[in-house]
């Protein structure tokens, strides 16, 4: 059975409360598939105020993330990572790679990832010698890194094998699986609302129909909304 262990490294670790509770993560985390460490990065700071941030060198508005409290907090998880499993460690930033569905992938068969949630104006560059991956959720800033990682871990965690119903199907079949594309218009229940008709052909019965009609939506809807992935 393959399990992935995710350490959530952050200044508000209260962020994660219902991330944990509430979220696929909590199911997996039932089910033995998950294992889930939150950690105190203020439990590493510097001196008798647990310090995590400093002005910036050189001059500029707000503070930095200094590197002590990252380095002793990412290398105390590295230290407890099961032995033969070596873990990613990643870095939430507005400056790193788009973050992809290959990614998830990636991270979901890792076995151990290690996400670093930034505050104020972010990391001192030092800190980016930990890392082994720089992701980005967009092209966007929000003012810390733990929704990020919470965004990350659940595309990771539900892949995890076990984690969701229906299988490798499940999740074959969606956006960014198979053949890269925007997932065809799903309908349900009522067939006519408000005039609004479910397409013919998928009350037909008639699967090969229904799968040829399916590769043309997503084909469309992909070369419409992502022109980059078509
Ligand atoms: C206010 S941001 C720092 C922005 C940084 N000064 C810059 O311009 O790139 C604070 C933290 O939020 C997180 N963050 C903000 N936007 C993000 C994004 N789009 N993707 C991933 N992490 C993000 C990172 O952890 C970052 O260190």
């Amino acid at each position: 059975m393959s399990t992935l262990k995710i350490d959530l490294i952050s200044v508000q670790p209260g962020m994660f409360s219902g991330f944990l509770t509430e979220s696929i993560v909590a199911r997996a985390v039932k089910k033995g598939l998950c294992e889930v460490n939150v950690v105190d990065l203020r439990d590493f700071g510097v001196g008798r105020w647990r310090k995590t941030d400093e002005r910036p060198y050189g001059g500029g508005p707000g503070m930095l993330m200094r590197c002590e409290p990252w380095f002793a907090a990412v290398e105390s998880r590295l230290a407890a990572a099961t032995e033969g499993v070596r873990p990613r460690v990643v870095m939430t930033s507005p400056a790193g790679r788009p973050f992809t569905q290959a990614d998830a992938r990636s991270l979901a068969a890792a076995g151990h990832v290690v996400f670093m949630c930034g505050h104020y104006e972010g990391f001192d560059a030092r800190i980016e010698t930990l890392a082994t991956d720089i992701f980005s959720v967009g092209d966007f800033v929000m003012t810390g890194g733990e929704i990020a990682a919470a965004a990350m871990a659940d595309a990771a965690v539900r892949l995890v094998p076990g984690v969701l119903g229906g299988g490798a199907a499940a999740t074959a079949e969606e956006s960014f699986g198979r053949g890269g594309m925007l997932e065809a218009p799903q309908y349900t229940q009522p067939p006519d609302f408000r005039g609004m008709k479910v397409p013919e052909v998928l009350l037909s019965g008639d699967h090969a129909k229904i799968e040829a009609w399916r590769a043309a939506e997503s084909r469309r809807l992909t070369a419409q909304r992502r022109p980059d992935l078509a």
